[in-house]
């Protein structure tokens, strides 16, 4: 299954990623890359476009500065955003976001009212509310990406550690994209076995901390940005269920109509992904502690929140 076209809105490091990764796996016919800058779009999708022969794909990145070639576009990854620059409050970083989003949002509305939105730009689960808001698309079809990301740097850590291979660590972390994100210990297995009976508590303990500061981490060597790799790959990770109708049980941050006794905010839950977008919050049982955490992370989500008036 292939669409006939994905825009991935922002160019720069994390939707330029995104862009080549749906193209390799040829998830979309056409990948249209849209950016206000001047030439980069164009410039990095001619590129893009030009590995093709070598790397065996033929679909092609249209790189654009306006939105007329994303017209139709059944999917939109939007990575738009700035980074915080100095002298630059958190509040700042997150109103001046959320009218880049609210610009990129009521666009794609504009010319793809039917699409559905990937949310990746940051503070993720707030500029996920911005695009739900600006569009009033259904919660179906707005759908931020975090956890998947903070669940892959928590694989990645476990299996190092346990010295297993990634592909049988199943995780899962849910909650805001934060330091107060919850990974769930009581379903974190390798290959069905309980993570517990192969790595010692404090060990454990230390692997959840630095997943929480997965992104930090990151951010402390590359000092002028943030990861993309992994992110992005969770990005596509999302794109592929869609596309490929695949029903795959992904935590991804979600609008929340009551499951787990929260309501009116987006935060990282189980989410079932197929053709129709999140086609269902799973709803599974928690411990008290787990729960405790979830709503401790939703409340962190509601104070960033509350700076942004849209
Ligand atoms: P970047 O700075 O490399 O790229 C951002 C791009 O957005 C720039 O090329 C910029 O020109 C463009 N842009 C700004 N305003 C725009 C507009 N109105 N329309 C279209 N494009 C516009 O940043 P990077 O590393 O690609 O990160 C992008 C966003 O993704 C950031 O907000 C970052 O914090 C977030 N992020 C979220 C993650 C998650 O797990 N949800 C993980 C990694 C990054
Ligand atoms: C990360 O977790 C910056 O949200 C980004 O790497």
């Amino acid at each position: 299954m292939t669409m006939k076209k994905i825009t991935v809105v922002g160019a720069g490091h994390v939707g330029a990623t995104t862009a080549q990764r749906i193209a390799e796996k040829e998830l979309a016919r056409e990948v249209v890359l849209v950016d206000i800058l001047e030439g980069i779009p164009m410039g990095k999708g001619l590129d893009q476009t030009q590995s093709g022969p070598v790397e065996g794909f033929d679909s092609r990145v249209i790189g654009a500065n306006d939105y007329g070639a994303a017209k139709g576009s059944e999917v939109f990854v939007v990575t738009a955003g700035i980074p915080r620059k100095p002298g630059m409050s958190r509040d700042d970083l997150v109103k001046t976001n959320a009218d880049i989003v609210k610009s990129v949002s009521q666009e794609i509305k504009k010319v793809a009212p039917k699409s559905i939105i990937i949310m990746v730009s940051n503070p993720l689960d707030v500029m996920a509310w911005v695009a739900k808001e600006v569009t009033g698309f259904p919660r179906e079809r707005v759908i931020g990406m975090a956890g998947i990301l903070d669940t892959a740097r928590f694989r990645a850590f476990l299996a190092e550690a346990i010295d297993v291979s990634v592909e049988d660590i199943q995780a899962m972390v849910l909650g805001g994209h934060g330091d107060s994100m919850v990974p769930l210990i009581s379903y974190t297995t390798v290959s069905g076995i309980p993570v517990t009976q192969l790595i010692a508590r404090d060990k454990l303990d230390a692997i959840v901390e630095r997943t929480r500061k997965g992104g930090g981490e990151i951010v402390g060597y590359l000092k002028t940005g943030s990861a993309y790799y992994a992110p992005s790959s969770g990005a596509v990770q999302m794109v592929e269920a869609i596309v490929r109708d695949k029903k795959r049980l992904l935590p991804c941050a979600a609008w929340l109509e009551g499951e787990f006794g929260l309501s009116g905010l987006f935060v990282g839950v189980p989410c079932k992904l197929g053709a129709g977008g999140l086609e269902k919050v799973v709803e599974i049982e928690l411990t008290k502690d787990e729960q405790a955490a979830l709503e401790k992370s939703a409340d962190a989500v509601k104070k960033t929140w509350e700076v942004v008036t849209l």
